[in-house]
């Protein structure tokens, strides 16, 4: 019906026109004698039935104006990784049937009468992003008023494709589109309208929609375009819903526990340096994050790479680096305290002016630092200098009492060495210091980086 005129349909629509229908005066008025005693006379109505095959106009070249509008009662799912939005629609349509039309104070004073959908001519509006089986009712009913406007509401299950951007998850807004068009009908014969205002249907279906699902409805809009497909022109209307995931969930059991896991780690840097147990401790946090990784992956999209997955190896590169740092800082520890190579003068002079008053660069957060220029003493906590030294403290002690000129010089060397000791460990931990303090700028950096790309 779209195209030219077939041959046949010429006679067909003469037929249609000029079928002879009850009350066929100047309109085609249904003829509802008896209406008022014995209830709707089928009978009456069956040439309106019979026609149904048809579309109700009763010039051929006049398009058939169908409005529509619907309420999202629902948002049931968003599969990120099908890209698919499963929602729950009451979709409403209004046309004109020129066919049905009687006079309200003739027949009992009925102005409004339910028909069975299955005897009406009906617009076969669809939605282009449909990607499942319909599975609306079939025994439907529809509204019909006395001067032949029908009133069709369906319920819909609506399983649209939809064009998902995952990157911002959990905190995304996702734009659907909804596409209502006609399967058939082209411009010349069905027009598409809008019943009510969108801000309505946004209104209406934000009010609707009182689960306390994982979407929120922000809005609606809507665009009528036009549809060329070929030399065939469709009418559409498109509806832009946008909807916002409820983050709750996911800050809770995503961003916080990984967020203190990271603190805890930042925090474990005032674990002393020559404890033991600060290795073992970043160990077992990084295990501990690993285990929180594993089980939280099935909370995460599987498709595209969201910036919550950056976030998260991030925090888990940290606590490497962090590890990393605490072996680095161990073993320059044990190379100090053992056998600590000479100290370059650069070196030496550096430290040195960072333990005069004026400091230039970060302080060792131990007090050893503080040892400097002192007596050389040993620090609180460093092992093998202690067995260094007690070693040779008795010698020492005896030399001291009876010192020939060999023994001041053992003594003098001793000395030296444990200066040497004192500003290698000094040096590990203003290393310790400084790299803490790189990691900080950099954990705080990447988390603004990170919450500045979430806000925007
Ligand atoms: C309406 O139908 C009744 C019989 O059902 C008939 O007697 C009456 O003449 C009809 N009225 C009109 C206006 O055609
Ligand atoms: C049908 O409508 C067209 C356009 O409005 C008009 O030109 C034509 O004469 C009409 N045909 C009849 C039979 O009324
Ligand atoms: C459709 O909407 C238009 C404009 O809102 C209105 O003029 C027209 O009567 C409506 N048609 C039907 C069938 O509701
Ligand atoms: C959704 O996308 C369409 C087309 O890309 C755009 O016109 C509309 O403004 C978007 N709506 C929202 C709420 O972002």
């Amino acid at each position: 019906m779209d195209g030219g005129w077939l041959p046949g349909e010429g006679v067909l629509l003469f037929l249609i026109l000029h079928l002879p229908l009850q009350g066929r005066g100047n309109t085609f008025t249904i003829n509802c004698s008896g209406f008022d005693q014995h209830g709707v006379d089928p009978a009456a109505f069956q040439p309106v039935f019979d026609r149904k095959a048809f579309r109700p106009v009763l010039n051929h070249s006049i398009p058939t104006v169908v409005n529509i509008s619907f309420t999202l009662s629902a948002i049931l799912e968003v599969d990120a990784q099908l890209q698919l939005m499963t929602s729950f629609l009451w979709l409403n349509m209004i046309w004109d049937n020129p066919f049905i039309r009687w006079k309200p104070e003739d027949c009992g004073g009925i102005r409004k009468l339910s028909l069975a959908t299955e005897n009406l001519w009906l617009p076969d509006i669809f939605i282009e992003e449909f990607m499942d089986i319909d599975q609306t009712p079939r025994d439907l009913l529809a509204y019909v008023n006395s001067d032949g406007r029908i009133k069709y509401d369906k319920p819909m299950r609506v399983t649209s494709i939809c064009n998902l951007d995952i990157f911002y998850f959990p905190f995304d807004e996702q734009n659907c589109t909804l596409t209502f068009s006609s399967f058939i009908y082209t411009v010349d014969h069905m027009v598409l309208g809008l019943e009510k205002e969108v801000l309505e249907i946004s209104r209406t279906s934000q009010n609707l929609i009182r689960s306390k699902g994982a979407w929120v409805l922000l809005n609606i809009h809507q665009r009528a375009e036009k549809m060329n497909v070929g030399n065939h022109q469709y009418d559409q209307i498109v509806f832009y819903v946008a909807i916002r995931r409820r983050p709750s969930l996911y800050v809770l059991n995503l961003l916080v526990p990984s967020g203190f896991l990271v603190a805890i780690d930042a925090l474990s840097f005032y674990l002393p340096a020559e404890n033991e147990n600060r290795a073992p401790f970043k160990i077992t946090l990084l295990l501990g994050y690993n285990v929180f990784l594993l089980m939280m992956n099935d909370l995460l999209p599987d498709t595209g790479t969201p910036l919550i997955s950056v976030y998260f190896s991030l925090c888990l590169s940290l606590m490497v680096v962090s590890l990393l740092e605490t072996i680095f800082i161990t073993y320059l520890l044990h190379v100090a305290t053992t056998q600590p190579p000479p100290m370059p003068s650069w070196l030496h002079s550096l430290l040195l002016s960072c333990t005069s008053p004026w400091k230039g660069c970060p302080p060792g957060p131990q007090k050893g630092s503080k040892n400097l220029g002192l007596p050389p003493s040993h620090l609180p906590g460093v092992k093998e200098p202690v067995e260094l030294v007690g070693k040779e403290a008795g010698p020492r002690g005896a030399e001291e009492n009876g010192g020939p000129e060999s023994a001041n010089t053992q003594q003098e060397d001793e000395a030296r060495k444990r200066h040497l000791v004192d500003l290698w460990v000094l040096f590990s931990h203003m290393m310790d210091t400084l790299l803490f303090r790189l990691y900080l700028l950099f954990m705080i950096t990447s988390v603004i980086t990170v919450i500045i790309l979430w806000t925007t």
